[in-house]
């Protein structure tokens, strides 16, 4: 049986009264306790996110993060010093890096690699765009951006791996993929997966990512192949973050 996970991803939002308010509404939590569920703030909250999610089951993650350990990169943040303030995981490869930042699937790779070296989980964010998908390539983008990592991980690498499809057609325009649309994509995944290790493939943690909400979180996460949910707009409230994590 797969554990559920539910990450809230904040992007550029949030503010430290939030991360506040995130530690007293989780804090009296009467949440399942066998979900696994994921705060991922803008870098600059990480520390104060670090104690004021001390007294409850939240944990933290990263939105990226360089693949080097130091040296001459402005603006960037590598995976030691995330581990620093206790992050657990790590988004490689959001579409929003993807599209805006040129990051490229060698890039992606890289910062995957870079997350597994210092222990972080990483969180492989895949999804294909409206005009792949009306044109019948949806299955061929995923794939191509599955098969770019996982064909290149030793198994127990593989393993640590978590993977979210976010069509970038649901991704912050309320327009949310049926759960049969995801779970199709789930399930290719998942059957790519078992051509490397039918065990692997069983165990493989799947999210859905793209305008999930309170309202639709149940009836996708009840998808055989949907293992949780990368969260955006709606991880920016309280009440709805704990919504869906009680979905789970
Ligand atoms: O990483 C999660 C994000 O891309 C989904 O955003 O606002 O559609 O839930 P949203």
């Amino acid at each position: 049986m797969r554990r559920p996970l539910i990450a809230g991803n904040w992007k550029m939002n949030g503010s430290a009264a939030l991360v506040e308010a995130f530690g007293k509404v989780f804090a009296d939590a009467k949440l399942p306790a066998d979900v696994d569920m994921v705060v991922i703030p803008p870098f600059p909250y990480l520390d104060a996110a670090r104690h004021a999610f001390s007294n409850t089951p939240l944990r933290l993650g990263a939105q990226t993060l360089n693949p080097l350990h130091s040296g001459a990169h402005t603006g960037e943040v590598s995976g030691r010093m995330l581990k620093e303030f206790d992050v657990a995981y790590a988004l490689v490869g959001h579409s929003e890096r993807r599209q805006l930042y040129r990051e490229t699937d060698e890039q992606v790779f890289e910062r995957l690699m870079a997350a597994l070296e210092v222990g972080m989980s990483p969180i492989l964010c895949v999804g294909e765009t409206l005009e792949e998908r009306d044109a019948g390539h949806t299955m061929d983008v995923v794939l191509r951006q599955v098969g770019h990592v996982m064909a290149r991980l030793e198994a127990a690498q593989r393993c640590e791996v978590i993977i979210a499809y976010e069509p970038v057609w649901a991704i912050g325009t309320g327009r949310t993929a049926t759960p049969e649309q995801a779970q199709d994509v789930m399930a290719g995944i998942r059957a790519y997966q078992a051509s490397f290790d039918t065990s692997l493939a069983e165990q493989l943690r799947l999210l859905y990512g793209g305008s999930m909400n309170a309202n639709n979180a149940a009836e996708l996460l009840a998808q055989p192949d949907i293992d949780g949910g990368l969260v955006g707009g709606a991880s920016l409230k309280t009440d709805d973050f704990y919504a869906i994590c009680q979905s789970a």
